[in-house]
């Protein structure tokens, strides 16, 4: 009888197992497909013993195509849940820090990472056998759990900022048999208790590596993390540190991860920086504005900017059909650039404040076009044992101090 029972439960087990068996095996073949090669072998046994789904909550967030995030129950729409588990997509978690939304407005502040964006980063990573990593935004725990597998529980130390997030992360990580130490804590001041580390990944992204991450990371290891640029929100950046404790490192053309709560900035051009009583300088131009915020000329600007921040306004105010505005982070300068909505690229430059930044903007696409127009796999960072960042060009040697 006992026996029976037994065997009936293996069936049904298995029964209940095929369906995410079959997905996980889709799911990693659209994520062979998109990172242009066969996963490696050590990471698909780690993802079918890792199923994505039993990392999710209930309820999670889907982006309809235009950036609005409509909610998905487990409870009410299970197909479109578990679809969306085994997609090649993010799944957000959480929206607006675990709050209410303000003004409606729903922004998402946990996911699931993209499946191919978490195996390119865990290929990157390098990670050998015997050795220890610190992953900093635990989020649902599926990336903690894929590293548990290759690494042992052990090695593998997690921090995650949000109490409710981890709380979710550690009943998951628990169901799937996975110990590793997972920390309720600020993730940039690292985790002293257990350094230091052979492999460190973000699984946020980074205006400033914080300093004592790159102190807590053993000479001869690898920080890999997610770029933010107050200008644009792009690219990864993989450092290998040095014996001297200076992290040196190229970007490559991926990613764009949520900022490190840390290092968030909420500026409002009308709150924070434009007065009425700015009288700006007023000139023209006819570099057509979308040129300097996108693709490789919009990260090749915001490197060389550095700590300045832009946004559009449609129909500002009449006669203009749409404004760029540009802002130093710390409010004190800024641009307007307008656009009648006529067939002419020909624009209206409004600069105030101590720097001219539609200038500054244009004088660093001039800079990409005579550079042979670099993508940031040309690019890359070197990040002293003071904290400083140096970005550069090519070789560490062609270098600027990176603004901010
Ligand atoms: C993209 S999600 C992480 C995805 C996660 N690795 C997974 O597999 O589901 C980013 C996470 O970073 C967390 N985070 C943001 N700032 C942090 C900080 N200072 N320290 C630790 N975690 C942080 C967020 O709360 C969020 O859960």
């Amino acid at each position: 009888m006992g026996n029976r029972q037994g065997r009936r439960q293996a069936q049904v087990t298995t029964i209940q197992h095929q369906p995410e068996q079959a997905a996980m095996r889709g799911l990693l073949q659209a994520v062979s497909d998109t990172l242009g090669h066969a996963v490696a072998p050590e990471w698909v046994e780690a993802a079918h013993a890792t199923p994505r789904h039993q990392f999710l909550p209930e309820r999670i967030w889907l982006n309809d195509g235009n950036d609005t995030y409509i909610p998905c129950d487990l409870q009410d729409n299970p197909s479109g849940w578990f679809a969306a588990a085994y997609a090649n997509a993010p799944v957000v978690t959480q929206v607006c820090d675990g709050r209410e939304p303000e003004d409606g407005e729903v922004w998402p502040s946990s996911s699931a990472s993209a499946p191919s964006i978490v195996l390119q980063m865990l290929e990157a990573l390098d990670v050998q056998d015997g050795m220890t990593a610190l992953e900093i935004g635990t989020g649902t725990g599926w990336n903690c759990a894929l590293l548990c597998h290759h690494l042992g529980d052990a090695n593998v130390v997690s921090i995650e900022v949000d109490p409710e997030v981890i709380a979710g992360a550690r009943t998951s990580l628990a169901n799937a048999g996975r110990h590793p130490e997972v920390v309720c804590a600020d993730g940039s001041r690292g985790w002293e208790l257990r350094a230091p580390y052979d492999r460190v990944l973000f699984t946020c992204s980074v205006r400033r590596l914080p300093l004592p991450v790159l102190q807590q990371t053993k000479p001869g290891g690898v920080i890999l993390t997610p770029w933010d640029n107050p200008w644009m929100t792009w690219g990864l950046l993989r450092l290998a540190v040095g014996e001297n404790g200076t992290a040196v490192g190229r970007f490559s053309p991926d990613s764009a991860f949520m900022t490190i709560r840390q290092q968030r900035t909420d500026l409002r051009i009308f709150r924070d920086v434009v007065s009425e009583d700015h009288v700006p300088d007023q000139s023209e131009t006819t570099l057509a504005r979308r040129c300097v915020v996108a693709g490789d000329a919009g990260f090749s600007v915001g490197m060389r900017l550095g700590d300045v921040w832009h946004a559009w306004q449609d129909s500002p105010i009449e006669g203009v059909h749409d404004r760029l505005w540009l802002a130093t982070t710390d409010g004190t300068s800024w641009a307007a650039v307008d656009h009648d909505g006529g067939e002419e690229d020909r624009f209206t430059v409004y600069q105030y404040g101590p720097r001219r930044l539609w200038d500054e903007a244009e004088a660093a696409y001039a800079w990409w076009v005579e550079n042979d127009r670099p993508g940031p796999a040309r690019f890359g960072m070197t990040v002293v044992p003071d904290g400083s960042h140096r970005a550069w060009l090519d070789r560490p040697a062609n270098d600027w101090q990176l603004r901010g």
